[in-house]
Formats: C-alpha cells, structure tokens, sequence
C-alpha cells in the first residue's frame, strides 16, 4: 500500500493524511519519552497497546455520549480520526495528589485531593509545557470562556467514566491528561477529546497493592513498562491487537 503523507510527528504518535477529507490516520509508536523527553526509550510493543486501549476509552466515550475523534481502528498500530483543530492545551484532572502538584503544593502522593482538580497546561515543548490560568488562556485567545466551560464538562465526563471503569477492575484512576479539539459542524463548533487516552496519559495505581501500571513505570524505573501496561489491558478485558 502506498504511504500516506505524513502531516505531524510527534513523541510517541505520527499521524498521516486518511482516506477521506476530515480524517487522519493516527500511528502509535513505540517511543517513550518523559520529563519532556531528557528521558527516552523504544519499549517494544507499548505502541500497539496504547493504540488499542486508546480505542476501548474512546469507543466508551462515544457510546455514552461523550464526543471523540476515536472513528476506528485499521490495524495494530493505527486508527482513523477525525481532524481537528487542537486547543494548544492539556487538559489534566487529578483526583489524588501526585507529580507535579505534589512537587508544586508540597503534597504527600496518594492525599486524596477535595474534589476533582482541573489544570490547564499550555502546549510547549520548548517551555516545558507551563501551568496557566484562565486569565492567560482567554487573554490569549487559545480559547473563549464558553471554550473553557466546555472543556471544564468534557473533561469531568472523561474523570466520571475512567474512574468508574478502573475502580471496576481494581484500579485507583489517579490523574490524567487530555487534549480537546474543534470541529465544525455547519456554522457551529463542538469541542470533542481528542489525542489518546492510554496509560501513557493518565496514572494508575493498583487499589490494593498501590502498585503503579502506567508511565510512571517508565519515568521512575519501576519495572517493565508492557508489563503494567498489558496488566491493565488484561483486567479491562481488552485483547492485544491482532489485526
Ligand atoms: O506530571 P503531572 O503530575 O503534571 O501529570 C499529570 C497527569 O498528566 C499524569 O497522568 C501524566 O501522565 C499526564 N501528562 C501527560 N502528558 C504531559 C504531562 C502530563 O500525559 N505532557
């Protein structure tokens, strides 16, 4: 088959033209990177897991209701989405303590925090990915205050049903990361999730053992990462990719 023409590589994802207008094929790597990517490997098989995990969040989302660029997937590596016009943000929810508000707050990992926290990072790499307010944002015209208020919903929606779905297998959902996109339908614009949402995004933590089952296995070198990750695949049900 002939290659797609690429449009952006980023760390641990390239996508590619799709077959049809509105679509990118997005490919999964299997590049591992952290502490904005001073620390990197090549973790043979994580791209694959990623890939179809990333599928199963979305695939839920989708049916209950909260909107994805997650169309299908094509094969082991890659699945089709839709385009969207990404928000220079990342969107994390927390609802324990740990990384970067722990470090930041002087707060023990694991303090369960008072209610779910919201944080908005402006998308950077050469700045490191800064914390920034609403203040910023809107005066930057990164997003309206409607945009705000939209993304603030999407990404509770996302906390409410990842963290159902983890503590059903066991599984404390900690923290995680997302990214928001536009599309356009006719005159008006709907923000859907869009990127991935993998154990490379978001921190797992066994509810009994505390046992960590996502990137932090990487960053700290805690074990072997396709470990944690296939641990969590296991227990959600979620067979390895075939295709
Ligand atoms: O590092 P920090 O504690 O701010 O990360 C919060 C959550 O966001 C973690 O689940 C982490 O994996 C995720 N994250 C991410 N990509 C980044 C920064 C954070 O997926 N660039």
């Amino acid at each position: 088959m002939a290659r797609r023409k690429k449009i952006y590589e980023g760390k641990a994802k390239i996508l590619y033209e799709g077959p049809e207008p509105g679509t990118f094929v997005q490919y999964f790597k299997d590049d591992a990177t952290a502490y904005n990517a001073e620390k990197r490997d090549v973790i043979e098989g994580k791209g694959v897991l990623n890939n179809r995990l990333s599928e199963f969040f979305m695939t839920g989302l989708n049916h209950i209701g909260v909107p994805t660029h997650f169309l299908k997937r094509i094969n082991m590596r890659e699945q089709l989405i839709r385009s969207v016009e990404i928000i220079p943000l990342e969107v994390i929810v927390r609802n324990f303590a740990a990384g970067t508000i722990s470090k930041r707050l002087g707060l023990e990992e694991g303090t369960a925090l008072p209610r779910p926290i919201v944080e908005f990072c402006y998308k950077d790499d050469a700045l490191g990915d800064p914390l920034v307010s609403e203040e910023h944002i809107i005066a930057f015209g990164w997003a309206s205050q409607q945009d705000m208020d939209d993304m603030v919903a999407l990404a509770l929606r996302v906390n409410d049903y990842m963290s159902g779905l983890m503590y059903g297998v066991g599984i404390k959902l900690v923290d995680f990361k997302i990214e928001i996109g536009r599309v356009w339908e006719g005159d008006y614009q709907r923000l859907i999730i869009a990127d991935e949402i993998s154990p490379d995004s978001c921190r797992l933590w066994d509810i009994e053992t505390g046992q960590k089952l996502d990137k932090d296995v990487f960053r700290r070198d805690l074990g072997n990462l396709t470990d944690a990750y296939t641990e969590v695949a296991r227990r959600l049900g979620v067979m390895p990719a075939n295709a």
